[in-house]
């Protein structure tokens, strides 16, 4: 591992430079073309191939619904032209809500959904077109172990976790979920994805990834006596039960799972850990899981990596962390090699789904050509961004009318969107968002904040 370092890349050629001197495989190609034409997804055609990532605002009204930012927020990155909005985390159930800024989804809320859906949808036709149809996935979730409703720890535990409990001071006693309660949550997974058929959306995600409810049932190994815990086939039973029911009931609604596909927390308590050396990362149960996805009708699937909450670089390399956050003892750019490589094994063994990938923000104005190289060998199919594009919502177009991204609009990687979450602040790009920043921009005063 080498030491972290900021960015500092001026060209193409610093890129493989900085790739060679750290031993590392980063793809590049000059021409962005390939991310541009019309392509095939689960069945649609999507205008291009890059997605906005799914990226919380915390900005709901009170009762879940949609406010204007949340609102203003996707009219941008549908006018920005993104072949795919993969939207952000949205509760299934009160509890489930990892802030009381989250969305949630119920018959209550449902109209401002519709809204979201409309205004996106009229952005991007206005902009580019009728020919111009961005796919909409909403991305489902339950917060777990880390849901917060109210604002303050109300975790709902699948195992106890020596690594993580500590994280929330959670007594060895904590009552763990019960397989009856778990199946009453997959039921409201299964009504929020009829709910969002209703609203519009085209697609919904079954959210698996950073250590959530879902994703912590795929790490369940020490859960005993369960259902949903111990060998597998259990541990995968809530995901793949839910991704078969919303089939059953919404049959003209896409469904597919964003998956960590490593924790990166030691084996037995993370997924895709080797159980023969606990802190290595084994890909083996990611590409059995997709196998199943595949066979349960999932035909794209969005790849992420970790929990934010313990090691966040995994997710999101960045070149600072958080206000109080460690410096992570790796560079940005191994981060970013981490999410290629992980993305392209994962396309090369399951041909049968198309990979969204993740991790490109960090590269800046480099990041398009690196996943255009990525989607030129078949390594990934479709390219996010996710801090990427809350800084700059109209990459796509950048990408479509100049070949390149503007280096004065891409993302710094400061980090201060992940804190603005942490401290349930309206999320927004303080450095390239100045109608946000004018408005919010005292949430960041105060002396941790920079
Ligand atoms: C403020 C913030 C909010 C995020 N919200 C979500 C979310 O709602 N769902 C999700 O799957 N990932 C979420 N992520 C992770 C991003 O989707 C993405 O995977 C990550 O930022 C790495 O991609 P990037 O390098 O393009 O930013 C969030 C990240 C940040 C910084």
């Amino acid at each position: 591992m080498a030491a972290h370092a900021k960015f500092r890349l001026r060209s193409a050629d610093d890129l493989r430079a900085e790739a060679g001197r750290l031993g590392l495989d980063i793809p590049y190609n000059e021409s962005v073309s390939v991310l541009l034409e019309k392509a095939p997804l689960a069945g649609r055609e999507i205008p291009n191939r890059l997605a906005v990532l799914p990226m919380e605002g915390a900005d709901a009204e009170a009762g879940g619904a949609p406010s204007e930012w949340t609102r203003r927020r996707y009219r941008r990155y549908a006018a920005g032209g993104c072949g795919l909005i993969w939207c952000e985390a949205t509760a299934v159930r009160q509890d489930g809500r990892s802030n009381p800024g989250q969305l949630l989804l119920t018959e209550r809320t449902l109209g401002g959904f519709a809204k979201l859906v409309d205004e996106a949808r009229a952005a991007a036709k206005k902009e580019w077109g009728p020919g111009h149809r961005p796919l909409l996935v909403l991305q489902l979730t339950h917060s777990g172990r880390f849901s917060k409703p109210e604002g303050t720890p109300r975790p709902l535990i699948i195992q106890h976790n020596p690594h993580l409990d500590p994280l929330h001071g959670l007594a060895p006693d904590h009552p763990l979920v019960s397989d009856g309660e778990l199946g009453a949550i997959r039921d409201d997974f299964v009504e929020a994805a009829d709910l969002a058929a209703a609203a519009g959306f085209d697609g919904v995600d079954v959210k698996a990834c950073h250590g959530y409810l879902l994703a912590e049932t795929l790490a369940a190994h020490s859960r005993t006596g369960s259902l949903y815990g111990g060998p597998f086939e259990n541990r995968t039973r809530l995901l793949l039960e839910t991704v078969r029911l919303i089939r059953e009931e919404a049959p003209g609604l896409l469904v597919t799972s964003r998956l960590s596909a490593t924790d990166t927390v030691p084996f037995p308590f993370g997924f895709g850990m080797d159980p023969d050396e606990p802190e290595r990362t084994d890909l083996a149960e990611a590409k059995a899981l997709i196998g199943l996805l595949v066979r349960a009708g999932v035909r794209f699937l969005s790849l992420s990596l970790g929990i934010p909450y313990w090691k966040p670089h995994f997710g999101r390399p960045f070149d600072k962390p958080v206000p109080g956050g460690k410096v992570p003892k790796e560079h940005p750019l191994e981060g970013v090699a981490r999410h290629l490589r992980v993305a392209a094994e994962l396309q090369r063994t399951s041909p049968g789904t198309a990979v969204v990938g993740a991790g490109y923000s960090w590269l800046r104005a480099f990041g398009p050509g690196v996943g255009a190289a990525m989607v030129g060998a078949g390594r990934t199919a479709v390219v996010g961004l996710g801090r990427g594009a809350l800084a700059y919502p109209d990459f796509a177009a950048d990408l479509v009318r100049r070949g390149r991204l503007d280096p004065r609009k891409v993302c710094t990687a400061c980090s201060l969107c992940s804190y603005l979450l942490r401290q349930q602040k309206r999320v927004g790009c303080v450095v390239r968002d100045p109608e946000y920043k004018n408005a919010e921009g005292a949430a960041l005063k105060g002396p941790k904040a920079r």
